[in-house]
């Protein structure tokens, strides 16, 4: 069994993480997902132990696949984290440019090596900036999230 490092903002977690998380338990057998930081995106909707809270609750039927915040770069949190693996989901062509850049950095720094899985097509369209556009607005995001994602968004606007 290797242990693999899943890294993303999950602000929330969605059943498009939850399918790459499964494709790389599957292919792996360990997985640790880390809720980082990404600088180029704002704050964002929920703190980091919400999003950790959240992500558990994801992945809460799922055997070998811990989830925990980690600070810093992604190759310090794969190393914090015990892997020298990083896997990450694409689902378009400009996901793909950008993931490719930083894998390379990644690889030049520590040598942490990344392999990129292709999203389930029926899940592609899926993104947590548009599942928190759409609660926002008082419309399901059912399909998307498991319940208590979706229960986590509605109190959220609820306290808007
Ligand atoms: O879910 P996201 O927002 O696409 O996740 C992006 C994330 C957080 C994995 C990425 O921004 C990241 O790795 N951030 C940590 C900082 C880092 O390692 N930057 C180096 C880029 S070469």
């Amino acid at each position: 069994m290797t242990k693999v490092f899943v890294p993303g903002s999950f602000d929330p977690m969605h059943l498009g993480h939850l399918d790459v998380v499964d494709q790389a338990r599957e292919i792996f057998g360990e997985v640790v997902v880390g809720i980082l930081h990404n600088p180029s995106k704002p704050s964002g909707m929920f703190s980091v132990d919400e999003r950790v809270a959240l992500a558990r609750a994801t992945v809460a039927d799922r055997t070998h696949v811990t989830v925990s915040a980690f600070t810093g770069l992604a190759v310090q949190a794969a190393a914090e984290a015990g892997t020298s693996i990083i896997v990450k989901g694409l689902r378009t062509a400009s996901d793909f440019d950008i993931e490719q850049q930083m894998a390379q950095n990644n690889v030049a720094l520590t040598g942490v090596r990344t392999v990129f899985v292709p999203c389930r097509p029926d899940l592609a369209f899926i993104s947590s900036r548009f599942i928190r556009e759409i609660s926002a607005n008082g419309v399901s995001v059912a399909h998307m999230v498991v319940p208590e994602v979706e229960r986590a968004l509605a109190a959220k606007h609820g306290e808007r």
